[in-house]
C-alpha cells in the first residue's frame, strides 16, 4: 500500500499520493491539487519542487553523493574518459568497447563547423565574453542545420544533432579563443581522442604539431566528467523548459549556457579566480574578507562557497581539490591564489556562520585553479564548464523528450493592482 499525503484546507482534507524514488527520495504528488482545491503551492527558487522524474543522475547532498545513472562519481571520475560519460549520460548504459569507438569516430566526422560560422567570429567586438560568443554559436547551429529544427524528428536524426552537438562545442570554443588572442584557428585533428583534440586547438599552432602533456590531458578529461551532469540545477531546468516547447536542441542547449554564464551558477569558477586575485592584491587578510561575506549590509558572498543541494559537502569539490594538489605539483605551478583559497576554507569551515548555514566549498572553488594552471584564461573557465556539462543537457533534452513532458508553464500568485481604471496622460 502506498504512503498518502492529507492536505487539509478549510476544514477539508485532500488526499494525494507518495512518489518514492529508486534512492528512497520522497515526493507528494499535488499534480491534480488545483483541480480538486483550486489552490497552487508556492516555492520561490524551486526549493521544494520536483519538475520531474529523472533517471539520470542522483545526488543527495546531506550525504555528499553523486552518480551517474548509478555510478559513484569517485569511480567514474577516476576509471573513465569523458566520452565514455557522455555515453552513459546520454544512452543510460556504459558502452562496450565497439560502442565507444563508433562513437568517438562518428563525433570525429562532424568536429568542423561551416566555414561561415567563422564571420560570427569577425563581428563580436573583440572583448567580448566567450560565453556570449558560445550561446550565439550554438544557437547559430540550427542555422545550418535546418533538419534539427524539428524536436520530434527520427531517432536516427536526433542522434546526429547530438553527435554534431557534441564534435562541434570544441571547436567553436577554440576558434572563440584563438580569435579573442589574434591567432590563427586551429582545425581539428581526427586522430585524437576528444579531450587531446580540444587541447591541441586550444594551445596548438599552425607551425607545428605540440606535444599535449598527458598530466593536462589527464586533469581536463577529470574536470569534464565532474561538470558533466548536475540534475535539475538552473542550466538544465532552463535546458528542459526551453526544449519543453518543442524547441530544437542547439537552441535550448544554448539557452542552457546562458543560465550557466550566471556567478551564482557555472560562472562562480570565474568569479573565484577574481575574488581570491582582489584579496591577494588587498594583502591577502583572510579574516577581513570572511568578515565581508558575513555582513548582511555588504553585497560580497564568498564565490565557490555554498550549495542549493549539499549541505555537508561536495562530492565533486573533494575530488578537485586533490586534483588541483596533485596537478599544480605535477606542472611545477607554485600558484599564490592556492594558499589564499586554502586559508579562507580553514577558515571558513570554522567559522559558526559558515557552519550553521552549512556552506562548504563548492565545485567551482577549486576548478579555477587547475584551469589557471592548465594555461587557460579567466573569461574561459565558464566555458570549459560549458564543454563539460554538454552531455547533460542533451541527457536532459533528451529524456524529456521520450517521457512526453507537457509544456513548462509554472503558475503564480498575482500581488499587484486590482482593477484599475485607465488614466489618459494629461491627467496623470
Ligand atoms: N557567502 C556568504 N554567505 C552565503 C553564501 C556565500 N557564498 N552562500 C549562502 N550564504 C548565506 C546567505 O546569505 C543566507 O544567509 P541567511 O540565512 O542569514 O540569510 C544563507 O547562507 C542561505 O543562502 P541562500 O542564498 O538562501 O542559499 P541558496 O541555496 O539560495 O543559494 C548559492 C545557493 C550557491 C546560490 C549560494 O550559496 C551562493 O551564492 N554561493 C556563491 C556562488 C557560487 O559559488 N555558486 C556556485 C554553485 S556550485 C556550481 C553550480 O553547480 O552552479
Amino acid at each position: 500500500m502506498s504512503a498518502i499525503a492529507e492536505i487539509k484546507i478549510d476544514g477539508k482534507t485532500y488526499e494525494f499520493p507518495v512518489i518514492i524514488g529508486t534512492e528512497g527520495e520522497k515526493a507528494i504528488d499535488i499534480s491534480k491539487l488545483r483541480d480538486l482545491t483550486g489552490h497552487i503551492t508556492l516555492d520561490l527558487g524551486y526549493k521544494n519542487t520536483g519538475s520531474t522524474k529523472s533517471a539520470i543522475t542522483f545526488l543527495d547532498g546531506e550525504l555528499g553523493v553523486l552518480k551517474y545513472r548509478g555510478y559513484p562519481i569517485e569511480q567514474l571520475a577516476e576509471k573513465s574518459s569523458f566520452l565514455e560519460v557522455s555515453y552513459l549520460l546520454i544512452y543510460g548504459v556504459l558502452p562496450t568497447q565497439s560502442e565507444l569507438e563508433n562513437f568517438q569516430s562518428q563525433i570525429s566526422r562532424h568536429t568542423l563547423i561551416h566555414e561561415d560560422m567563422k564571420k560570427f567570429l569577425d563581428g563580436y567586438p573583440s572583448k567580448s565574453h566567450p560565453m556570449a560568443q558560445v550561446a550565439s554559436l550554438v544557437c547559430s547551429l540550427s542555422t545550418f542545420y535546418p533538419e534539427s529544427l524539428n524536436a520530434n524528428s527520427s531517432k536516427e536524426e536526433t542522434d546526429l544533432t547530438m553527435i554534431k552537438l557534441l564534435a562541434k562545442l570544441p571547436t567553436i570554443v577554440s576558434f572563440i579563443y584563438k580569435k579573442s588572442l589574434g591567432h590563427p584557428l586551429i582545425y581539428p585533428k581526427n586522430k585524437f581522442d576528444y579531450v587531446t583534440n580540444f587541447l591541441h586547438m586550444i594551445f596548438g599552432q599552425r607551425t607545428e604539431e605540440i606535444e599535449i602533456d598527458p598530466v593536462v590531458v589527464g586533469a581536463m578529461n577529470t574536470l569534464l566528467i565532474l561538470h558533466a551532469d548536475h540534475e535539475q540545477n538552473c542550466s538544465a531546468s532552463t535546458v528542459r523548459m526551453v526544449g519543453s516547447s518543442d524547441c530544437n536542441l542547439y537552441a535550448s542547449v544554448s539557452a542552457g549556457i546562458s543560465a550557466l554564464w550566471g556567478p551564482l551558477h557555472g560562472g562562480a569558477n570565474q568569479a573565484v579566480i577574481e575574488m581570491l586575485e582582489l584579496i591577494k592584491a588587498d594583502g591577502g587578510d583572510t579574516e577581513k574578507w570572511i568578515n565581508k561575506a558575513k555582513d548582511k549590509n555588504d553585497p560580497f558572498r564568498m564565490m565557490g562557497f555554498g550549495h542549493r543541494v549539499y549541505k555537508n559537502f561536495d562530492p565533486r569539490a573533494k575530488i578537485i581539490k586533490k586534483a588541483c594538489d596533485d596537478i599544480l605539483n605535477k606542472l611545477g605551478i607554485n600558484d599564490p591564489v592556492l594558499e589564499i583559497a586554502k586559508k579562507l576554507e580553514e577558515a571558513a569551515l570554522n567559522d559558526p556562520y559558515f557552519i550553521d548555514r552549512k556552506l562548504y566549498p563548492n565545485v567551482d572553488f577549486y576548478s579555477g585553479i587547475i584551469y589557471r594552471a592548465l594555461g587557460f584564461p579567466t573569461d574561459m573557465f565558464t566555458v570549459l564548464f560549458a564543454l563539460g556539462r554538454l552531455p547533460g543537457w542533451i541527457a536532459q533534452w533528451k529524456e524529456m523528450h521520450e517521457n512526453k513532458e507537457p509544456i513548462g508553464r509554472p503558475r503564480q500568485v498575482y500581488v499587484g493592482n486590482v482593477d484599475m481604471d485607465f488614466v489618459e496622460m494629461a491627467k496623470r
